[in-house]
């Protein structure tokens, strides 16, 4: 079990969505310290007021791997040290791949994917010689199919979902002490997908969806799926034809249309 009370968290992304959300839980919950770290100054002034005074705010390009290397080292110097760090910022890009300009690639992989591995590596140390730390990576259920409109957010959370359960397996073979949970939610109705249609599966609310994180922080989850029919991908792709595969998802619950009004939070 992870206990929240006394704790220090950081949550990147954390002025906007489901960050943001669960910053408010986790201080509901008793946390001693909240970090929050987010690009935009807008979202920043927003979550301020509604967490003010539990939290602290740095503006951070996670992107930036040097400068948020430095912060991330300075943690300690102002407070107790980092027991739980939620890498949940992400972006996306919904378009087909052959319109995608580089940058689009590159910004997208380094913040979905890179900056978690480059922040992890910095604060897992502490985690480590202190025997207890959880690291919670936010990836999505776009990790457990393909879908066009998002082939580059895809790949990014597939990554994700690599990487963070590997880092599992060695934190416990090690007896590190150091949790890991890896969350993949479907489309949550944040204003990140705006657009997005779902004409099956019912699109997520960010609160519960957020109190079902915390609570499997809590619980020292090694997966969350929400809902719960997102369990069952990894099982019906493995033994589905990848064509008859591509009927069920693609046609039956339509996930392969689901991005052709896709507008993204407009504002
Ligand atoms: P959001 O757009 O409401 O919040 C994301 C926050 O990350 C924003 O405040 C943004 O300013 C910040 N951010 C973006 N780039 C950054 C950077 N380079 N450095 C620092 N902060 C940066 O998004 P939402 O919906 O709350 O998503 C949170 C996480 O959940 C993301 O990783 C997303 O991919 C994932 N997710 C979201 C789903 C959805 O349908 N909204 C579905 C599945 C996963």
């Amino acid at each position: 079990m992870t206990d929240i009370s006394g704790r220090t968290a950081l949550i990147t992304g954390g002025a906007s969505g489901i960050g943001l959300l669960m910053g408010e839980i986790l201080l509901q919950k008793g946390l001693e310290r909240l970090i929050v770290w987010d690009v935009s100054d807008q979202n920043i002034a927003v979550a301020a007021e509604r967490l003010s005074p539990g939290a602290e705010f740095h503006r951070i390009d996670v992107t930036d791997t040097a400068a948020m290397l430095d912060v991330a080292g300075q943690i300690g110097e102002a407070g107790p040290p980092v027991d739980i760090l939620i890498n949940n910022a992400g972006i996306v890009v919904g378009r087909p791949f052959a319109t995608h300009n580089h940058e689009d690639i590159d910004r997208t992989m380094q913040v979905n994917a890179t900056a978690l591995m480059h922040l992890t590596r910095a604060l897992l140390p502490g985690m480590m010689t202190r025997g207890q730390g959880h690291v919670v990576n936010i990836a999505s259920a776009a990790a457990l199919l393909s879908n066009p409109g998002m082939s580059v957010y895809c790949a990014s959370k597939w990554a994700v979902v690599g990487w963070s359960d590997s880092l599992r397996l060695e934190m416990e073979a090690a007896k590190t002490g150091v949790r890991v949970t890896t969350v993949l939610p479907y489309y949550i109705d944040t204003g990140m997908f705006d657009g997005v249609k779902s004409p099956v599966i019912p699109i997520l609310k960010p609160k519960p969806t957020a109190n079902r994180i915390v609570r499997a922080i809590e619980r020292d989850r090694i997966f969350l799926r929400m809902p719960a029919i997102v369990n069952l991908l990894p099982l019906v792709r493995g033994i589905l034809p990848a064509r008859v595969f591509d009927i069920v998802v693609g046609r039956i619950f339509g996930i392969y249309e689901s991005m052709t009004d896709f507008t993204g939070r407009q504002t």
